[in-house]
């Protein structure tokens, strides 16, 4: 993978930054993100966490199964402002909370 390589497109770390935080003792996603912000984006980690577990493997020889995943914190799918401050009057559960960003995103169950 070639320095250059944009690893968090959200937050536009490429892979030398990665590197540079893996030389500084990172040796898990939280650690890396807490150095770079990688994964802090609006997608949240949802497409770089694969790519930082490569980098982390070439970098330390660690299997891939033996890096931690990052801790995730609500909300898991960025969900509209207004859905959070409607939800006491308009939402009765998390599930439809849920269920609207689903409808927002156009997936269908
Ligand atoms: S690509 Fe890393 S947070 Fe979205």
């Amino acid at each position: 993978m070639d320095k250059t390589t944009i690893i968090c497109r959200c937050e536009e770390i490429n892979c030398e930054e990665i590197e540079e935080a893996i030389g500084h003792d990172a040796r898990t996603f939280d650690d890396i993100k807490r150095l770079t912000r990688c994964g802090m984006g609006p997608c949240q980690a949802k497409i770089c966490i694969s790519l930082v577990a490569d980098v982390i493997h070439e970098q330390t020889g660690s299997h891939l199964h033996e890096i931690p995943l990052p801790r995730m914190r609500m909300p898991i799918s960025p969900i509209k402002l207004e859905t959070l401050a409607t939800n006491s009057t308009t939402f009765s559960s998390v599930k439809s909370v849920m269920d609207e960003v689903e409808l927002e995103e156009g997936k269908v169950r």
